[in-house]
């Protein structure tokens, strides 16, 4: 590990917090371990930091950026128009993966938002990421901590490999408990849509909120949101079933081809938090051909098989 790594053992929790805090007032780029995958942060008020996250990870500027702060109450000091709904949801969600889409106050700036009229926020559920921010007068924006287009981090040790010295330090939360990023959740339409799928599905939206959610309907709201992405370096095939994944190792064998299953028999919550370490590993061990058996199409199964779908598509050469 590198000596950018910061192992978050109680007695260093707040040493390392203090640093991480002189970084980000400099204008510096820190790794934050969060539930879902480690974010690239920087200050929400520093436009300049704001700017190099974007030259880091090599992101179009149009791609707009999470905002992340400690606790709901602080959410109309970021967002206006708030939907009476919004209590509701993140009384029950946050601190957790859902991330909500509303309208901007003047304090958001244009660098976050890519100028959009829209602010995408959440309240992360992770113990480090939360006690940085409730010392902070502030939110932090932080995408995924990897190039663009490439796999997401789920450990600390991801992120260094990612961007070396490009980041300041990194706090080291440990392993992502959940492994996928955030339901990104549009909420300045009558109906809230779902633009990207995570944790917090439709089903559990709809039965807490009494409301009904539409799935995106491919138009693109999120920015960003490619058909391609989350890819490793090595080719993805998708097959439905074991039986299927089987037979195709077989002949990719017989061809002398490098092969990774990836089957998790029905354990979405394994498969989620595996996932993206098992494609950078794949890479790291020169795998030529991860064979991916789909999960059921529900719950957070979707969210795994958008981000396979997405990384099958990137790879499909
Ligand atoms: O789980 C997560 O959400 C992680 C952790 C670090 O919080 N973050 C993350 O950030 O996945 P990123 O930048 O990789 O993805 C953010 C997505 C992008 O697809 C972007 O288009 C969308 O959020 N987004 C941000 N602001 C938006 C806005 N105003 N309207 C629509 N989509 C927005
Ligand atoms: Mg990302």
């Amino acid at each position: 590990m590198s000596d950018q790594t910061f192992q978050i053992q109680d007695g260093r929790l707040s040493a390392s917090l203090d640093m991480a805090i002189k970084c980000l007032k400099n204008d510096l780029l820190i790794g934050l371990p969060t539930e879902t995958v480690y974010g690239l942060a920087a200050l929400a008020s520093r436009p300049k930091a704001i700017a190099k996250i974007f030259q880091v990870k090599a992101r179009p500027t149009n791609h707009p950026l999470i905002l992340h702060i400690a606790e709901y109450r602080q959410l109309e000091k970021w967002a206006r128009n708030i939907p009476s709904y919004i209590e509701v949801l993140c009384n029950n969600f946050w601190p957790g993966p859902l991330t909500i889409v509303l309208q901007r106050t003047e304090r958001v700036c244009d660098e976050i938002t890519g100028a959009r009229e829209t602010v995408a926020i959440r309240v992360p559920n992770n113990k480090v990421a939360l006690t940085l921010l409730r010392k902070l007068d502030d939110g932090l924006v932080a995408p995924s901590a990897n190039r663009f287009g490439k796999v997401s981090p789920t450990s600390a040790k991801h992120v260094v490999d990612d961007l070396g010295d490009q980041v300041a330090l990194v706090l080291d939360g440990g392993d992502c408990d959940i492994g996928v990023e955030s339901t990104i959740l549009y909420c300045t339409l009558s109906t809230p849509q779902i633009l990207r799928s995570g944790a917090v599905t439709k089903d559990k939206i709809e039965s807490v909120a009494k409301i009904s959610v539409d799935l995106s309907d491919g138009e693109s709201r999120a920015p960003g949101m490619l058909e391609k992405h989350y890819a490793p370096n090595c080719r993805v095939e998708l097959f439905e079933t074991t039986v299927d994944a089987k037979r195709r190792q077989a002949i990719l064998f017989s061809e002398n081809q490098k092969v990774q299953i990836l089957d998790f028999f029905g354990d979405v919550v394994s498969y989620a938090n595996q996932l993206y370490a098992r494609l950078r590993q794949a890479d790291s061990s020169g795998i030529d051909v991860v064979i991916a058996v789909m999960p059921i199409n529900t719950g957070l199964g979707v969210a795994i098989r958008d981000r396979l779908t997405k990384a099958s598509t990137a790879t499909n050469r």
